[in-house]
């Protein structure tokens, strides 16, 4: 028998994985572009509604088409009876992300079948907030809060999660941080859903897949890890010996590098600019400003030359809190954004698919 050669660990670093006229990711410029516009502009300026279309159909809506996707949205914000009745037999301690995976999976709809239809991305962002708030609601011991039609996609979601009138700056914080977060290259879900798509599964099958991978604490898992963080460094004297003990112990911390960004991610940027003018939480901004300000210094110390800067989870976790959502609904919250970048890069999957079929280098024993 031969040798076992080493692994190379690649992550599949650098790899095209497919064409897309979706989102371009610059990591060098810290650009990020969505169907031609800067997101920072999309999320300043304009509503979920209208960048979800954007996203979907490469345009912005016209008021009409707005006024037609609102209305859309708000006609598939009710979960079947017996989504329901199985959200109610789930164990408590079934974490909300499982949650989200196993009830989506349940969702039959129309034209089930592969190719995707813009219908069906509706309908799966649509009721993913719902699965949320009911959820949250029944674990809380609160009765359900239905959707109301007249609301927007996150006013009524903040509506459902609390069952009042949501603040308007929480409304606009949130929708901003939702439109950052939206679409973002071929990221991890992204790619488990393009992969799963490719196959001719549906695209429910694509969407659980999804969410599985966004689960993870390297992808969505992150801004509670960074509340943890910051909760366990306690003060401002704590940061310096906190974050060297980390580093010493070849542990990561959390909200900070990016597989593209090797510069600010830009969606990090625009968040730290918002959250300034929210009320309510001085004392913990300036311990994260000054956990920013020593661990990116540590992490050159210690990583020289791997550019090693705040990523979007960092200040999304400050958002989150900002605007009064417990640590378990952080993953939840980004995964109802993300599904509308998702379903978009299934439809355009469809568009043009071939099966995805890498290979993989042997490295085992070979017989003489
Ligand atoms: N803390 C400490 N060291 C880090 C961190 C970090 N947050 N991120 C990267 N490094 C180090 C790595 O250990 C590696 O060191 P080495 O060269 O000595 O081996 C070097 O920097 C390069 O890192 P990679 O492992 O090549 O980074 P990769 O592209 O594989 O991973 C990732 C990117 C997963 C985001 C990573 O930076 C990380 O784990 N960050 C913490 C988790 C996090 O914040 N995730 C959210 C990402 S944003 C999103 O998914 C929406």
């Amino acid at each position: 028998m031969k040798d076992i050669k080493k692994p190379s660990v690649t992550g599949l670093e650098g790899v095209v994985a497919a064409d897309t006229a979706i989102s371009l990711v610059d990591g060098d410029k810290g650009h990020l572009v969505l169907r031609g516009y800067w997101a920072k502009e999309l999320a300043l300026k304009h509503a979920f509604e209208e960048v979800a279309h954007l996203i979907w159909r490469g345009s912005l809506p016209s008021d009409d088409q707005f006024n037609q996707l609102k209305k859309k949205l708000a006609n598939e914000r009710d979960l079947p009876e017996y989504t329901i009745n199985i959200l109610k037999q789930l164990p408590e301690q079934m974490d909300m992300m499982s949650v989200l995976r196993a009830l989506v999976g349940t969702f039959v709809l129309e034209g089930a079948r592969w190719p995707p239809t813009l219908d069906q991305a509706v309908a799966i962002t649509a009721k993913i907030p719902t699965i949320i708030a009911y959820r949250h609601r029944l674990i809380q011991g609160k009765a359900l809060v239905a959707p109301k039609a007249n609301l927007s996609h996150i006013e009524n979601y903040l509506y459902m999660l609390s069952g009042e009138a949501p603040q308007p700056a929480h409304v606009q914080a949130l929708e901003a941080y939702s439109i950052l977060t939206m679409e973002h290259g071929m990221n991890a879900s992204t790619f488990t859903a393009r992969v799963i798509s490719s196959t001719e599964s549906d695209i429910v099958s694509a969407i659980s897949g999804a969410i599985g991978a966004m689960k993870g604490p390297l992808h969505g898992g992150a801004p509670s890890g960074v509340i943890e963080m910051l909760e366990e460094i306690g003060n401002k004297e704590q940061v310096e010996a906190w974050i060297r003990g980390a580093l010493e112990r070849g542990e990561r911390l959390m909200g900070f590098g990016h597989r593209v960004y090797k510069t600010h991610d830009p969606r990090s940027l625009a968040l730290k600019e918002m959250i300034g003018s929210l009320e309510g939480q001085d004392e913990w901004l300036d311990l994260a400003y000054e956990v920013e300000k020593q661990a990116v210094e540590l992490l050159e110390e210690f990583k020289p030359g791997r550019r090693l800067y705040t990523n979007v989870e960092f200040y999304a976790a400050a958002i989150m809190r900002a605007v009064q959502l417990p640590e378990q609904l952080f993953s939840p919250t980004f995964t109802l954004s993300r599904t509308v970048g998702w379903t978009a890069h299934v439809l355009e999957q469809a568009e043009n698919n071939r099966i995805f079929r890498p290979q993989s280098t042997y490295i085992g024993r070979t017989p003489n």
